[in-house]
């Protein structure tokens, strides 16, 4: 199958390899809704030699360039991310996403009583990464666990 061809861009971040599907997902994240005006360019289940299932999501953001934080929270719903660096039509870093054995902060815990999410005294949430693919984490406080299909829905950047 010929590869399809999206635009390349001169300065900004190119999010390649997520799993299909997350594209939107890895843009609410990072809090763009297109309204910021800056060129955005989505790809979504183009084919992939290398991920699962043969297809693959694909982000474009001309002038944007992640935060660690960013790039910690989209390895969370995308861990199979590469995160390419691109200045002046140049691909200057490449970053493979790696999760972190605890997270804290970014992910809210799905249990409605657990004490991370007590409205009056609010306590950072924390999980533990009790497997990494797929990925799954357990809420220190409470002991939930959250999978990785479940994720997108409580990542809250
Ligand atoms: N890219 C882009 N604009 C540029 C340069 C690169 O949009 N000016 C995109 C490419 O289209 C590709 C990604 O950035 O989706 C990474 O580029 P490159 O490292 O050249 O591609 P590959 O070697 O295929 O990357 P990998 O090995 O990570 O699959
Ligand atoms: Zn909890």
């Amino acid at each position: 199958m010929k590869a399809l061809k999206v635009s390349k861009i001169k300065n900004g971040t190119v999010i390649d390899h997520i799993p299909a599907g997350r594209a939107l997902d890895v843009l609410r994240l990072l809090g763009i809704t297109g309204k910021e005006g800056f060129m955005i360019l989505v790809a979504m289940n183009v084919s992939s030699s290398k991920l699962k299932g043969g297809k693959k999501d694909l982000v474009k953001i001309e002038g944007k360039y992640l935060t660690p934080r960013e790039a910690e929270t989209i390895a969370l719903i995308a861990p199979t991310a590469t995160i390419n660096i691109i200045k002046d039509g140049e691909v200057v870093e490449k970053i493979n996403v790696s999760i972190p054995d605890v997270i804290e902060g970014i992910v809210r815990c799905p249990n409605p009583t657990c004490i991370s999410r007590k409205e009056d005294e609010p306590i950072k949430s924390k999980f533990r990464v009790i497997n990494k693919s797929p990925l799954r984490l357990q809420c220190y406080y409470c002991e939930t666990e959250l999978e990785e299909e479940d994720l997108s829905k409580y990542v809250v950047g």
